[in-house]
C-alpha cells in the first residue's frame, strides 16, 4: 500500500464529486501507485455544500474559502472543478502555493487563460493533469495504437461530433455556464474541448480551421437559489443568454488530413451523443461514447466493399486491465476519472506527465479561440501556438 498523500477538491457539483469518487477509488484499481490520496479539504462556496461533501465522503476539513485549502500544508495537490471563470486565479494560486493541480477543462475563459495556468505550473515545478477524460477511454487508446500502426493506411478525413441535450429545455436555468464572464464560449468550452483533446490525441496537430457558430435558445431564466449541473428555473426573470449553444467546423491537420467536428448543447434527442469516424486509404475506424469499449473496425486489403467489424476492448487496451478481467464488460463515465487520478498520481510519483497536461489544454483553447475569431471574419485560423 501506497504511502499517504494529502488531497483536496475545490468547487463540489458534478465534477467535483466525481473526482473526490475517483480519489477514494483508484488505489482499489491501481494498488501499484505509490500514493494513496488522503481526501484533507473541500471548499464550495454554496453554505453547507463543502460540509455535507465532508460528512459524505470523509474530508478532514470543508471551507467556503478555495485560500483555506491553498493555505493547507496538508494538502499536496488539489482537484479545480469549480466553473471556468475561476480556473485561472485559483489555478494560478494553487501552483503558486505550491500544489499539483488537476483542473478541469477547459481550463479558463480563453486561450491566454489556460496559458497563464500552465505557465504558473511550469514555473511551481509542480505536475498538471486537465480533465480530457474521453482521451482515457481503452477504445480511444486502441483506435490511436491502431491509426499510429498503419492499420487503416494514411488517415484521409475525420468526423468528431459531441451532440447533447443538457440545454435543450426552455427551463434550463441561466447559470454561469450561459454568461461569456462566468462560462466562456459556452458549447465550445464545454463540448468542442473534449473534441479538440481526441481530434489531437488521435490525429495530431490542426494547423487551420474555420467555423461557424449560433445560439438558438436565447433567453433563460435566472435561478431563484443555488444550482449544480443543468438545473431548471421556471418564473424566474428572463436574461440573455451570451455564449454559443451551436458550433460546426472543417478542420485541417498539420499531417494533411481533413476534419469536421460538430458541436451542440441544446440537440433534443441527442444524450451524450460523442464519438468520432476516421478513415484512411486502407480501413476506417468509428466510436462512440455510449457503446464506449467498442470499436468499429475496417481493415484489410479490399478498399471497396471491405467489412467491418466491431471489436470489443479488453485486457492491453488502455487501462481496461484494471477495471475488468475479460473484454466486453462495460466500463462507464466514472471509470475514465479513476484512469485520470491515476494518470495524475503517477505524475506525481514519478515526476513525468501522464494523459492529458496544461499543454493540452492550451493546444486545446488556442483551436477555441481560432473557432470563435473564424466564425466572427468568417476566415480560415490557424489556432495560436
Ligand atoms: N470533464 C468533463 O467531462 C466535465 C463534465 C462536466 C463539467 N466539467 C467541467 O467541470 C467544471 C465544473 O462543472 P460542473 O458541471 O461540476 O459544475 P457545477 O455547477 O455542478 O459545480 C460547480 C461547483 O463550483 C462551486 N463554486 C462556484 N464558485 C466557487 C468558488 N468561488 N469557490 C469554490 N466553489 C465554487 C459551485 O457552488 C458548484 O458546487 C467546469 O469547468 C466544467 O467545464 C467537465
Amino acid at each position: 500500500m501506497g504511502s499517504t498523500f494529502g488531497v483536496a477538491v475545490v468547487g463540489f457539483g458534478w465534477m467535483g464529486r466525481v473526482h473526490t469518487q475517483a480519489y477514494a477509488r483508484v488505489p482499489h484499481h491501481f494498488p501499484q501507485l505509490p500514493l494513496r490520496p488522503e481526501l484533507i479539504a473541500v471548499a464550495d462556496e454554496v453554505p453547507g455544500r463543502a460540509e455535507e461533501a465532508a460528512a459524505q465522503y470523509g474530508f478532514a476539513t470543508a471551507a467556503r474559502d478555495w485560500r483555506e485549502v491553498a493555505a493547507d500544508p496538508r494538502v499536496r495537490a488539489v482537484s479545480v472543478a469549480a466553473p471556468n471563470f475561476l480556473h485561472r486565479e485559483i489555478g494560478v494560486a494553487m501552483a503558486e502555493a505550491g500544489k499539483h493541480l488537476w483542473i478541469e477543462k477547459p481550463v479558463g475563459l480563453t486561450a491566454d487563460d489556460a496559458r497563464a495556468v500552465a505557465g504558473a505550473v511550469a514555473k511551481a515545478g509542480v505536475q498538471g493533469t486537465v480533465g480530457f477524460n474521453y482521451r482515457n477511454a481503452p477504445a480511444v487508446s486502441a483506435a490511436r495504437e491502431l491509426i499510429a500502426a498503419g492499420e487503416i493506411g494514411t488517415v484521409t478525413h475525420l468526423r468528431i461530433r459531441l451532440f447533447s441535450d443538457y440545454a435543450a429545455h426552455p427551463q434550463g436555468a441561466l447559470t454561469w455556464r450561459y454568461e461569456r464572464e462566468r462560462g466562456g464560449s459556452g458549447v465550445l468550452g464545454d463540448l468542442a474541448s473534449h473534441g479538440v483533446d481526441l481530434a489531437r490525441f488521435l490525429l495530431g496537430e490542426i494547423a487551420s480551421l474555420t467555423a461557424d457558430t449560433a445560439v438558438f435558445v436565447p433567453e433563460r431564466a435566472r435561478p431563484t437559489g443555488a444550482t449544480a449541473g443543468h438545473a431548471r428555473s421556471a418564473g424566474g426573470e428572463l436574461g440573455p443568454v451570451e455564449n454559443e449553444d451551436y458550433v460546426s467546423c472543417l478542420l485541417r491537420f498539420a499531417s494533411g488530413a481533413r476534419g469536421v467536428l460538430e458541436a451542440c448543447r441544446v440537440s433534443v434527442g441527442e444524450q451524450n451523443n460523442y464519438g468520432f469516424e476516421i478513415h484512411g486509404t486502407e480501413g476506417a475506424v468509428s466510436w462512440d461514447f455510449r457503446r464506449m469499449g467498442e470499436l468499429g473496425v475496417s481493415r484489410g486489403t479490399s478498399f471497396q466493399d471491405q467489412p467491418v467489424s466491431t471489436v470489443y476492448v479488453g485486457p492491453g487496451h488502455g487501462e481496461y486491465a484494471a477495471f475488468q478481467p475479460g473484454a466486453a464488460n462495460s466500463m462507464g463515465y466514472d471509470d475514465l476519472k479513476v484512469v485520470e487520478a491515476y494518470n495524475f498520481l503517477r505524475s506525481i510519483a514519478e515526476s513525468t506527465p501522464y494523459g492529458a497536461t496544461l499543454e493540452d489544454a492550451v493546444r486545446s483553447a488556442a483551436a477555441l479561440d481560432a473557432m470563435a475569431r473564424s466564425a466572427e471574419h468568417g476566415t480560415w485560423v490557424a489556432p495560436a501556438e
